[in-house]
């Protein structure tokens, strides 16, 4: 693995002419997405800014331009009417000023007139490396002017360690006022959302306290990327807390999940209805982002990063690294978020491959880009994906159906990445296994069980020749070649 210094991985972006050379490398590798939003260069890591604004959706992710390095962070921009198809735009914040120094960290956004108001993190670092974090604006325009205010709203409260980011721009009609929701660290190494309240978007922001979210005052000792939701008239908690273990979740010590509760404005209080619960059963799935569905607010979207902090992956060698899960549909149904392929999907349906007189057990070709879509008798069912021609190796996906336990376990595959946070993962399903939609790029694989009741997403980087599949088990299966809908150019 590639050592980087200091200098290398703060490197500034100043001719993104050499970003080309780089390009063309990394597009020329064989585990380039052909439907999900990949970076064009370097690495990807959080979904940004997430918002409906101006006739169309605006994304921004993480961008460290130089490779598979979490070093200087940009905001890189893409945009897309229907969520599905999406097209680069180009860099949008550089962390150009002292107070965001060494990154421009997460964030969210604001629509409000012919402008998106981009929130973030400002990740200032001194000489002596002493990290500092504020709390930063950048206005987008129309007709793509970026204006940054000069100075940050505002900056670290000295109440908590230097982990403060995230900030996540809310506003709530009952108060009229404005919120930003922090992500931080007790100094006794607790994590914690924090808030910040104004009555203008642009001024007077003011700390109003801490989230109280009892019995939940030791989950983790830094929450990243936290937010409050509103689906269907319920409140959502949704974030990532770290460097702690959760039972069924192997090694792994960073989660991204959400509490069911209802949120108290006036207070800073959500009070929990029920339990912690992870968003994806998967492996790679990290802080998600929602986006209000503009047509019905019993409805959000979700889109997540699919990798995670301090894993290497495959593609670290061909300087680049990470992607985003596919968009889903979010819905609450009883004390559970739902996410569903959103329903433009269909679309990219490409031709239907025909599996009459296939049976059981017998080895099939899988078609590298592809969705798969399988009606389960209640009966124990396996299913190996990426196979070899003679039905070995690959991720095996198993159903039990006396104990209603769905296994994902990808431990077969040539290329075996983040072992140490193991190599399985099990989910009960309370109503046994009835419906799976699986989509396959070129370097993952999302597996949605029984109408969105629970993801499974994996990034996985088959060899050559790890190209088959085989179902063993009685159910209707159908499967389809899709099309592309991400467009890998270079727009800087
Ligand atoms: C989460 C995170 C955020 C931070 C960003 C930096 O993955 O660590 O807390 O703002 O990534 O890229």
């Amino acid at each position: 693995m590639r050592e980087w210094t200091r200098e290398e991985r703060y490197r500034v972006l100043h001719d993104p002419q050499e970003l080309w050379e780089m390009h063309e490398e990394v597009s020329r590798s064989d585990f380039r997405q052909s439907f999900h939003i990949q970076p064009i260069t370097g690495l990807l890591n959080d979904p940004n800014g997430f918002v409906w604004h101006d006739n169309k959706w605006h994304l921004f992710y993480q961008w460290c331009p130089w490779g598979a390095v979490h070093g200087l962070k940009y905001w890189y921009h893409i945009v897309s009417t229907d969520l599905i198809t999406w097209k680069n735009c180009g860099v949008c914040i550089m962390p150009d000023r002292d107070y965001d120094n060494k990154g421009a960290y997460s964030g969210s956004a604001m629509p409000i007139g012919d402008s998106l108001y981009l929130y973030y993190t400002g990740n200032h670092r001194d000489e002596d490396w002493t990290r500092r974090s504020y709390t930063c604006l950048a206005k987008l325009r129309d007709d793509g002017w970026t204006e940054k205010y000069p100075l940050p709203l505002f900056g670290p409260s000295p109440y908590y360690t230097e982990h403060q980011r995230d900030p996540k721009i809310v506003y709530v009609k009952e108060t009229n006022l404005y919120y930003i929701i922090l992500g931080a660290q007790t100094k006794d190494k607790w994590g914690r959302a924090i808030v910040y309240k104004s009555e203008d978007l642009l001024h007077g922001w003011n700390f109003a306290g801490e989230l109280t979210v009892p019995g939940f005052e030791q989950f983790g000792d830094m929450w990243e990327c936290p937010s409050v939701e509103r689906i269907g008239g319920k409140d959502v908690l949704i974030f990532c807390p770290q460097h702690l273990k959760i039972q069924g979740r192997g090694e792994s010590d960073n989660h991204n999940g959400y509490i069911l509760g209802q949120m108290d404005w006036e207070t800073l209080t959500f009070t929990p209805d029920g339990q912690f619960h992870v968003l994806d059963f998967g492996f790679d799935s990290y802080a998600a982002e929602c986006a209000n569905n503009v047509q019905d607010e019993n409805k959000a979207v979700l889109v997540a990063w699919m990798g995670l902090p301090d894993v290497s992956y495959p593609t670290d060698e061909e300087n680049w690294a990470g992607c985003l899960t596919l968009p889903r549909e979010l819905t609450v149904r009883g004390r559970r978020l739902i996410q569903q392929p959103l329903p433009g999907l269909k679309q990219l349906r490409d031709t239907e491959i025909s599996l009459a007189g296939h049976t059981s057990g017998d080895i099939v070709k899988l078609p590298r880009v592809s969705e798969i879509e399988l009606y389960c008798r209640p009966d124990d069912l396996e299913l190996d994906l990426f196979t070899r021609e003679d039905g070995t190796g690959g991720i095996h996906i198993s159903y039990q159906k006396d104990s209603h336990e769905i296994t994902v376990d990808r431990s077969g595959m040539t290329n075996r990445f983040n072992t140490a946070h193991g190599e399985s993962r099990t989910r009960i399903l309370e109503d046994g296994l009835s419906h799976l939609r699986i989509f396959i790029d070129r370097s993952s694989v999302e597996i949605f069980v029984n109408d969105g009741d629970a993801v499974f997403t994996s990034r996985v980087f088959p060899v050559d020749g790890e190209d088959h599949f085989v179902l063993h088990g009685d159910s209707f299966i159908r499967m389809w070649t899709l099309k592309a809908a991400v467009k890998d150019t270079l727009v800087v």
